[in-house]
């Protein structure tokens, strides 16, 4: 007989149908009563044991964590916690987890830290916060996904080791195969990236935008979704070493319409986890209702999980310019009571601060910030009339900051090859990018969002480790 998932039987429960459900124990009560998780969902079957049917030693062996393999008949439920549960006939314990290890480390059926959890890989898993957070992540992949091909684009897959800094802030992890210890040298002492493996210096991609323009240019509609690394040291809780982006690029598309993009994915993919993930959400729900009691009263979400979600579908993102964001922070009592610690002026990059208090304290909502100055933002972006500005956008979210980073890409080769020079970038290096501009160059667009900003924003979690399997951070790859 195939084992059913208990999602399937909470879905379309069969009464009177004999069974076999498999799965790890969550808890065991009265040597009667067992709770089996499978994954499948967050919620578990109970299974109801007649004790004097199964041997002690059989028995001793359901503990928090053993995984078990039940047959039994699925009934009404006696007690009032279920709508259904399994009349246990057959048991088989398929992996026990070792009473002596439990008492040493940790399947105690108690909440555990979340950074307690971070340091246990393989409990972390196990538990409700963290399968809601992955099942969740699975669907926001897969929304993605739906979302673009419905519009018709391509799923392009960019390359994961490269020669170019697409961003040009050069926190690149370097891939080699030279003997760190003996390497090749040039004459004058530097080592010889000619003799590595690929002829030449290579890194860890930082993005795949500057491949995907290629492809935009040729295909029409493009997104990669795919890993990339910043070897940037910033031990913050919103940032990884290792995170997933999403970049669409579209030719004949101009920043309004890239606005229009945006601002429509980011609202599908909200609406996606309303309609696809109840008991997930409702889980998170009430887990980040508990934990907004435990903040200082100012730094409370006025807003519940849901509400949060159901805010973004249904009100329009605010639209502004770098330079009237500017304005606005100058003229805020915020800012006149000098409560940022960094400095407003025109030009600065704007800090996260100053990001959160225009979404949080000003609007109340999701911002987009366009128009940036050029000497902030990366080479390839398009440059504006007025000679200063370029044709960049910031999507900036509640309790995130910058969650969708994009712009309008400057497609005149003649103009790009000054950005070039003037960000002291080699166009020859780049020939295969310049060549774009060169053989029938179009208006074009894009945007890249950060995968796991969007799960923080979507499961309500505070910290980005939590919201990606096996996060990597500054001195942080132990598995
Ligand atoms: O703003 P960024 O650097 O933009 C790009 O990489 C462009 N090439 C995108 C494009 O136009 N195609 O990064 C995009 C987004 C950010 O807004 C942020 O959400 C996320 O990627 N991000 C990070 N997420 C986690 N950890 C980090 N270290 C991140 N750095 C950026
Ligand atoms: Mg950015």
């Amino acid at each position: 007989m195939k084992r059913t998932k208990i999602a399937t039987i909470f879905t379309q429960p069969e009464i009177g149908k004999e069974l076999i459900v498999k799965g790890w124990v969550r808890g065991f009560r009265n040597d009667r009563f067992i709770q089996l998780n499978d994954g499948s969902t967050i919620k578990t079957l109970q299974g109801v044991i007649e004790p004097e049917n199964f041997d002690e030693t059989i028995l001793k062996k359901i503990t928090t964590g053993a995984a078990v393999g039940l047959k039994g008949i699925l009934v009404e439920s006696q007690g009032s916690g279920q709508a259904v549960e399994l009349q246990v006939t057959e048991l088989e314990i398929i992996g026990e987890a070792n009473p002596d290890d439990i008492q040493k480390t940790v399947m105690q059926p108690k909440k555990h830290s979340l950074d307690y959890l971070r340091e246990q890989a393989h409990l972390r898993f196990r538990t409700n916060t963290f399968g809601a957070v992955f099942r969740i992540r699975h669907a926001v992949a897969y929304a993605i996904h739906k979302f673009f091909n419905d519009q018709g684009f391509y799923y392009l897959h960019t390359p994961i080791i490269t020669g170019s800094d697409a961003e040009g802030a050069g926190e690149m992890f370097r891939v080699t195969t030279l003997d760190p210890m003996n390497p090749p040298l040039n004459d004058d002492g530097t080592i010889n990236f000619k003799e590595d493996f690929f002829g030449k210096s290579v890194n860890l991609t930082v993005s795949g935008q500057l491949e995907a323009e290629l492809a935009a240019l040729a295909l029409g509609q493009v997104y990669t979704f795919g890993p990339t690394f910043r070897a940037e040291n910033s031990n913050t809780s919103r940032h990884l070493a290792e995170f997933w982006m999403i970049e669409p690029e579209v030719a004949f598309n101009d920043l309004t319409d890239n606005m229009n993009l945006t601002e429509g994915f980011l609202k599908y993919i909200c609406q996606y986890v309303l309609d696809n993930c109840a008991d997930d959400l409702q889980f998170l729900h009430e887990r980040d209702a508990t934990e907004q009691t435990q903040k200082p009263q100012n730094e409370r979400n006025e807003l519940g999980l849901i509400e949060r979600l159901k805010f973004v579908v249904n009100n329009d993102f605010k639209r502004l310019t770098y330079t009237e964001a500017i304005e606005v922070l100058l003229n805020s009592n915020h800012y006149k009571k000098k409560k940022f610690k960094y400095d407003v002026a025109w030009g600065i990059d704007l800090q996260s601060e100053h990001e959160r208090y225009l979404v949080e304290k000003e609007f109340k909502c999701p911002v987009i910030l366009t128009n940036y100055p050029a000497e902030i933002k990366a080479f390839y972006m398009r440059q504006n009339d007025d000679g200063k500005t370029v044709a960049a956008m910031d999507v900036l979210f509640p309790g995130i900051g910058e969650i969708v980073g994009g712009s309008q890409r400057e497609e005149r080769l003649e103009i790009l090859k000054e950005k070039c020079a003037a960000f002291n970038i080699d166009e020859h290096e780049l020939w295969w990018y310049m060549d774009t501009r060169k053989f029938g160059s179009v208006p074009h667009a894009g945007f890249g969002l950060g995968f796991e900003r969007m799960i923080m924003f979507v499961t309500g979690m505070s910290n980005i480790r939590d919201v990606i399997p096996f996060p990597r951070t500054p001195q942080n790859a132990e598995f």
